[in-house]
This record gives C-alpha cells, sequence and structure tokens, in this order.
C-alpha cells in the first residue's frame, strides 16, 4: 500500500528511474557471483549471539586446545565444548571423532559450533610435494589444485580451517621452515599465497569441499637470526613492507579467512604482543576482517620473550595487540574476568575478537552444516584423481640442476643399480607436515623405479649410505653398480631433517653420502644423483662430478611414480629453483634481488663486496632449471621506449622449441631501475609464465608493465612509479637473458 501511493506521488522518469534501482538491485541479489558471501545478514547473527553471551562463553570462544596427535580428542574438550567454553581445537580429526565432540558443543546453551582446525600444509591424506617443491613448478594452476585437494580431503574428514598457507619469505636456508615456504622472492610468493588461498577457500570457504585458510606468520619469521628457528629477527620497515608483508597482502586480497601470530621477537616487540602489526597494518591499513590466532603457546611464551611479567600480562598484551584466539596456552580464559575487572582490557575489546572469530565461523558455513558426513570419509581420502594430482605435480615441481646426456635413461638399458637409504625410505618422500599422511600409503622412489621398469630391465638396490649413515664401507653399494648400466643414488635430507625446529648450522649434505657418491665415482661410475631435501644443500662436486642431478624436493605420497616418470622420459623435468642454490653456507643469507653495493662485487678488485675465500656468485641461480628439451630466446621487443607514469608497456620475446622432444620453459621477466629515491635491487622479478612446446614450437611471450609492476615504495612508503630509466631483462633464470631499457617520464 504504502509503496503504491509512494510511487502515485512520483513523476513519470522517477518511476521509471525507481524502476531501473530496483531491476539492478535484484539483478545484483539473484545474479551475485556463486559463492558470493551474505556478509550484511552475518554481522547480523553475529551480534545476535554476541549480545547472548555470557563472558565464560565469549572467552570460550577464543581458546583453542591441541587434541593428539593421531587425531583423536581430549575427554577435557567433551566437558568444555559441552559448557560452550570452547573455541575451537587443532588436531582432532576424522569424521567420527570431530562429530562426537561438535555434538558436545551443540548440546552447549548456545550451540554455538568448534572450528575444527589442523596444519593441512600440502595434503591431508594425499600428500602433495612440499610447499617449497610445489612453489619450483612456477605453476599457479597446480598449487591451486594441491591446496583444493587437500582442502576436500580436510573437509572429508570434519577440518573445517587449514594453518596454511604459509608465506614466510625466507633468505636464509639453514632455517627449516624453508621447506613450508615459497623460497627468496617475493612476488612468486605472492602468486603462490593467492593460489593457495583459492585452493583451500575458492571464493567462499563454507562451498562443499572448501575450508578457511590461514597465512601465518605474520610476520617475519623467517627473517630468523642465524636462521635459527623461533629466533629474535630485526628487520627495517622499508625490507619488511617490500619483502616480507607483500604475500600477506596477496593472501589478504584474495579473502583468506584468518592470520597466524608469529613466534618471533620484531624490532624489539614480539609479533603476538605487536600492536602495530595486528592492529595498525592489519585492520586500520589493510581492513583485514577475519581473526588472528596467535601460534602455539605464543601468548604466554611474552613471559620467555620478556614483554610480560605474567600470564595476564601477556594475555592483556596479546589481546589489545589484536591477536583473538589463543591457542593452547590459556591466559585469555584464566587472567580474562580479572583483566576486564582491572580494566587492562576494555569490553569493547573482548568483544570484537569474539565478533571476529564468529563471523569467520558463520563464513565457514558450520552453525548451518556443523558435523561431518561419516559416509563420504573413506571415498574422498587418496581418491585415485587425488593420487594422479599428486604425481603431476611431483612431476612439475622437479628441477634438473645438470644433465651431461645421462637422462632420460636410454631405452636400450638392461640393469639401474639404486644406491642409498632414501631410496627405499617411505617417510622421507612425505617430508615435514605430513597431515594425516601415512608411510604405508608412500610410494618409494625404489618402487617407483622397480614399476617402471619392469620385467625388462633389472633393478638392484642398496641401502648403503644415507643422512644419518656414518659408515665407511660402501662395498655394498659398489657391488650393486659394479655390473649396472645406470647409477641411481638417491641422497639428500630425510624427513626431520628439515621444517620447524629444524634448523641446521651447515647446508652439507648429511651423514656418508658424500663419501658415498665419491666411491661410487671412483669405481669409474658415471652417477645420477636423485636429490631429496627441503631445502639447498652444498653440492658443489656433485655439480662437477656427477652425470646428473635431480632435484625432486620431498615429492609426496607418490614420490616413486614421478620420479620415474621423469628419469625414463616418460615426462621432461620443468621445475625452477625458487631461491638462490648457495655454493657455501658461509654466503647465507643469500638472494639474488640483493642491493648493488657502493662497491659491487669485482673477482679483481679486493676493495669490493666480496669473499676472499669464496666466489659471491650461486651454485645456482634463482629461477634456474634444466629440461630435456632445448629452447631459445629471441626477438626482445618493448613496445615503448617512454611512457608516462600511469601508462603500461608490453615486453616481449619469442621462445622457441629447438630440440626433437616437447617440454616446459618458464619465462621470467625482471626489472631493474637504475636511480631512484630509495636504492632499488639489482633484478626484480616482476613477471613470469610456465609455457609447454612441442618440438620446434614458437611462441611470444608477452609481459604487460604498468604501475603494479614497476611501482615501489617511496621515502614515505607510498607506492609510486617514479620517472626514470628501467631496464628490463626477459630470461630463463635470474641471470642473463634478453634486455632492453625504457624511461619513465615526469
Ligand atoms: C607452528 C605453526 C603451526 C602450529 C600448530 C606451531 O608450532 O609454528 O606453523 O600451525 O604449531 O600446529
Amino acid at each position: 500500500m504504502r509503496f503504491t501511493k509512494v510511487i502515485q506521488g512520483l513523476e513519470y522518469t522517477e518511476v521509471k528511474l525507481m524502476k531501473i534501482i530496483i531491476a539492478v538491485l535484484a539483478a545484483a541479489v539473484f545474479c551475485a557471483p556463486a559463492g558470493a558471501v551474505d556478509q550484511a545478514g552475518i554481522e547480523r547473527r553475529v551480534n545476535a549471539l554476541l549480545s547472548r553471551m555470557t563472558l565464560e562463553e565469549k572467552l570460550g570462544q577464543l581458546q583453542q586446545l591441541a587434541g593428539e596427535a593421531n587425531g583423536d580428542l581430549h575427554p577435557e574438550h567433551l566437558v568444555l565444548a559441552k559448557k560452550g567454553a570452547l573455541g575451537s581445537t587443532l588436531h582432532v580429526r576424522g569424521a567420527a571423532r570431530v562429530n562426537e565432540l561438535q555434538k558436545a558443543a551443540l548440546a552447549s546453551r548456545l550451540k554455538i559450533p568448534l572450528l575444527f582446525s589442523f596444519d593441512v600444509i600440502h595434503g591431508y591424506r594425499t600428500i602433495f610435494p612440499v610447499p617449497l617443491a610445489e612453489t619450483a613448478s612456477w605453476d599457479t594452476d597446480i598449487v591451486r589444485e594441491a591446496a583444493s585437494v587437500a582442502a576436500a580431503e580436510s573437509r572429508a574428514a570434519g577440518i573445517r580451517w587449514t594453518f596454511a598457507p604459509m608465506v614466510d619469505i625466507a633468505r636464509d636456508p639453514r632455517w627449516g621452515r624453508i621447506v613450508e615456504g615459497s623460497g627468496e622472492d617475493t612476488w612468486l610468493g605472492s602468486a603462490m599465497a593467492r593460489a593457495r588461498v583459492n585452493g583451500f577457500q575458492g571464493a567462499d570457504y563454507s562451498a562443499p569441499g572448501k575450508i578457511a585458510a590461514c597465512a601465518k606468520h605474520w610476520a617475519a619469521y623467517g627473517a630468523a637470526e642465524g636462521g635459527r628457528d623461533y629466533n629474535s629477527t630485526d628487520v627495517s620497515e622499508r625490507t619488511l613492507r617490500e619483502i616480507y608483508f607483500p604475500p600477506f597482502k596477496a593472501a589478504l586480497e584474495e579473502g583468506v579467512a584468518t592470520f597466524m601470530s608469529a613466534f618471533n621477537d620484531l624490532n624489539g616487540v614480539p609479533a603476538t604482543a605487536n600492536r602495530w602489526l595486528m592492529t595498525d597494518i592489519l585492520r586500520k591499513e589493510w581492513g583485514f576482517q577475519g581473526f588472528v590466532v596467535s601460534d602455539y603457546t605464543a601468548v604466554d611464551e611474552l613471559i620467555n620473550h620478556g614483554i610480560a611479567a605474567d600470564g595476564a600480562e601477556a594475555a592483556a598484551k596479546a589481546l589489545t595487540a589484536g591477536v583473538d584466539m589463543e591457542m593452547v596456552s590459556r591466559s585469555y580464559n584464566s587472567e580474562g574476568a580479572r583483566l576486564l575487572k582491572e580494566k587492562r582490557i576494555s569490553p569493547a575489546q573482548l568483544d570484537e575478537a569474539v565478533r571476529r572469530v564468529l563471523r569467520v565461523k558463520f563464513r565457514a558455513g558450520i552453525f548451518d552444516s556443523p558435523l561431518a558426513d561419516e559416509k563420504e570419509e573413506a571415498d574422498v581420502l587418496l581418491a585415485p584423481a587425488h593420487l594422479k594430482a599428486a604425481r603431476n605435480a611431483a612431476v612439475r615441481s622437479f628441477v634438473l640442476l645438470k644433465n651431461d646426456g645421462a637422462l632420460p635413461l636410454s631405452g636400450a638399458l638392461s640393469s639401474i643399480a639404486v644406491i642409498g637409504a632414501l631410496a627405499a625410505d617411505k617417510e622421507a618422500p612425505l617430508g615435514p607436515w605430513v597431515g594425516d599422511g601415512r608411510a604405508r600409503d608412500t610410494v618409494d622412489i625404489l618402487r617407483g623405479l622397480r614399476e617402471r621398469a619392469g620385467a625388462g630391465i633389472k633393478v638392484s638396490y642398496s641401502p648403503v649410505g644415507g643422512p644419518l649413515d656414518k659408515s665407511t664401507d660402501f662395498s655394498g653399494a659398489l657391488e650393486a653398480a659394479r655390473g649396472a648400466d645406470a647409477v641411481i643414488a638417491v641422497v639428500g635430507e630425510n624427513q626431520e631433517m628439515s621444517g620447524e625446529a629444524s634448523s641446521r648450522s651447515s647446508l652439507a649434505l648429511p651423514g656418508n653420502q658424500l663419501e658415498l657418491l665419491k666411491a661410487l665415482r671412483a669405481a669409474g661410475k658415471p652417477v645420477i644423483a636423485v636429490l631429496m631435501n627441503g631445502r639447498p644443500l652444498e653440492i658443489g662436486w656433485l655439480a662437477d662430478n656427477l652425470s646428473a642431478v635431480l632435484e625432486i624436493w620431498h615429492p609426496g605420497t607418490m614420490a616413486g611414480g614421478a620420479v620415474a616418470d621423469v628419469l625414463f622420459g616418460d615426462a621432461s623435468p620443468g621445475g625452477k629453483l625458487p631461491f638462490s642454490w648457495p655454493r657455501a653456507t658461509g654466503q647465507v643469507p643469500f638472494y639474488y634481488n640483493h642491493r648493488n653495493t657502493g662497491r659491487p662485487a669485482n673477482p679483481d678488485a679486493k676493495y669490493s663486496s666480496r669473499y676472499l675465500d669464496l666466489a659471491i656468485t650461486p651454485q645456482f641461480p634463482f629461477g634456474y632449471g634444466l629440461s630435456y628439451s632445448s629452447f631459445t630466446l629471441s626477438g626482445f621487443e618493448l613496445s615503448a621506449s617512454v611512457i608516462p607514469a600511469k601508462g603500461s608497456l608490453i615486453a616481449s620475446a619469442l621462445l622457441e622449441n629447438v630440440s626433437s622432444r616437447a617440454g616446459d620453459e618458464v619465462v621470467q621477466l625482471y626489472i631493474r631501475r637504475k636511480a631512484a629515491s630509495s636504492t632499488r635491487p639489482v633484478r626484480e622479478l616482476r613477471g613470469f609464465t610456465r609455457v609447454t612446446l612441442l618440438p620446434g614450437e614458437k611462441r611470444r611471450i608477452e609481459f604487460k608493465l604498468g604501475h603494479k609492476e614497476l611501482g615501489f615504495l617511496d621515502e614515505k612508503f607510498r607506492f609510486k612509479v617514479e620517472p626514470g630509466e628501467l631496464t628490463v631483462w626477459i630470461s630463463t633464470s635470474s641471470e642473463g637473458g634478453l634486455t632492453g631499457s625504457f624511461r619513465v617520464s615526469k
């Protein structure tokens, strides 16, 4: 009635305008993109719920507790959940166990469901290559698919939230957690962060098969001094903003649901008590809407850091900094009431933290479908399509570091000797963070090679030589190698040697493996080394003396099949290094995008930035990797020689496969600015694309260079494109390539 009256009182044009507005609004509602989230509706539900909550229930939402490593819940969880005094768990997994605990939460006064979380880092049950390896594919589709499979399996097992992606930049491979991230480069790391968040969450993380993601560890955790895990960091604001922050920002722009506060001290204020990080940057500058969870006991660790005298002070500092949920330690819950009473935290601060947690729970859809489908789980875990995707991801992650023609193995082979403990190891291929992965599911390297070799090729095996093996008797290995047409030595690190709390002071090949390789070589055998590891190792001798070196990282459940695919030439390796491979530990921290110094390294000039006893060049540069095919780049072009600051141009080059094999090349684009208001790196990656070309095929590869690629932070940290001259390279690693220059006008 009222609407009709209003309409009658309006002029024809106004009515027409209103009709158009109504039509547009209706279209917006009904044609909203799939996965669009009803944010206003969620805010209403959050506030309605919040207004009914007691203090105990509010604090409960901020508490996350750990289940057992095997996925079992703890009896105390049931008690707390029934009281509405628990918000989330980690580790508890498996549809039946999750449902048992969830039912307890649903029996609580307000029936707020628990958010089940887990470290699903590179797969849940089907384990994919470690994240560093996935990044070495330089293929965001593969990385997205890996996260998507991990999400589907997790979801089937009742998990709704993963502590991934880990987006910490790592410039020091002594730090064991380099394996969990995307290496040293911010541009590459940001692309991978987006792909992973998208793979886990899709456009809407309540959708079937999707889970909420968590960008961690905020921030600068990878800058640990001396590469020692958990160590303090001291990083300038420029380096934070230029190097460490962008992958987090990329994750946020992709809609990441949560952040995790890091363990480390940052410039004198531990991340978990760092208001500048948690509130000024994350909330005020970037507008983050989700919640922040502390890392494992990081709230109570503020006492060890020396910034809090006791649990109460730790809780007050973390909560007021902007850490919303406390993982494992319990100071929010034990001290919250007192802190409120003493006005050391405000009711509004507490409510805001609870609001953020509830918001993510609503967005995750767990109020509407809190239980897992117990029948679905078995069909989803290790589904054939998942195993196939894991094998493909592994193949695409391998990096061929050296090849004098020994690979692919010749079709005329009649015998192979496989050497080294790692070849038959079922745990090492999974790497650190195995989710719910089981060693019994792993196809080890030996098995993969035997299956591919079939009856026609004899495969002998010697387990002599390994990361923990200290013996000097190599006779078994030499015996196996003696009559073989090809010798494949699988060497590197075991499962425990990288990952959390697995920093190493030396990048040397551990155990007796180098001596083993030397003994095999001394026996006159051409040796192919298959390297399994989570970080670069000192392999100068291998690169100089062996026939081929293939980096396979920790390739996951389908390791053996993937290695066989590549060694036998059923697939060609095409991955590239996501870090600069040092020659020796003494070079680290080590990264290609360093600044130039006033006295750039010059091997012939004493007073230049160099070492007396070691080259300053890498063993292999960032972005490096060979293929069984050969490619050429030619015809470099820039579409303009001068552009305005708001303009853009296209840089392009012609890639040609000049071999008789189909293969992949990763074409990379780098820039350098010669003179600017702040010193700029000698090269910065600003584009990449992995392409497959058939024999003889050519393709022009184009990169757009605009604001995003050319801008950087001026002296006040404003992102700008400054006038001046820029050099551009199109190349197949961070060294060499085709080059030209252009100018940005005033
Ligand atoms: C790690 C995090 C992880 C958490 C929960 C911590 O020790 O630093 O990366 O997500 O444990 O397992």
